[in-house]
């Protein structure tokens, strides 16, 4: 069974949940997933022990998080209510003048998670090739019995 390590860098959650969406999809494609917090990462640990690796991280100020700066994947939230006070005034008047949403009572997501499935399906694709359909399945498959 092939396997792969994620890794991602997250201030406010919103990359773990995109890198737990890509396990998702990697896992019902038989691939074995370790997906770890770049900060819990051992210093010990060896890329050369799996067959594939993604690494995902937030964006501030155009920016990665410093353990992650070689590498960038896809986020997307203005989570208003997970911010402390000062930084939703900040993310509200950044928003503003980017003409986003500015509601501060609520949370909104931008991640194009259909998006992010064709990208896991396509890196599934890579380190695990999809099972050709015997014509044998699929004479079973339509069988009126
Ligand atoms: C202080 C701050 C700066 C940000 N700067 C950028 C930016 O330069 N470009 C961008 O696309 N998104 C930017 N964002 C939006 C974040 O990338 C987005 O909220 C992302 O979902 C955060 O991921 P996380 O929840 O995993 O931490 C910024 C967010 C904050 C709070």
């Amino acid at each position: 069974m092939p396997n792969v390590l994620i890794v991602y860098g997250t201030s406010h959650g919103q990359t773990r949940k995109i890198a737990r969406r890509i396990e998702e999809h990697l896992v019902a494609r038989g691939i074995a997933v370790e997906a770890h917090d770049v900060r819990n990462l051992s210093r010990t640990f060896q890329v050369s022990q799996y067959d594939g690796v993604i690494v995902g991280g937030r964006i501030w100020m155009s920016k990665v998080p410093k353990n992650l700066r070689e590498f960038v994947i896809f986020a997307g939230a203005l989570p208003y209510t997970r911010y402390h006070f000062f930084l939703r005034w900040v993310m509200k008047r950044i928003a503003t003048m980017a003409g986003r949403d500015t509601d501060t009572s609520r949370d909104y997501e931008y991640t194009d998670w259909d998006e992010v499935a064709r990208f896991a399906e396509e890196f599934a694709d890579q380190v695990q090739p999809r099972a050709r359909v015997q014509p044998e399945t699929r004479a079973a498959a339509v069988s009126p019995l």
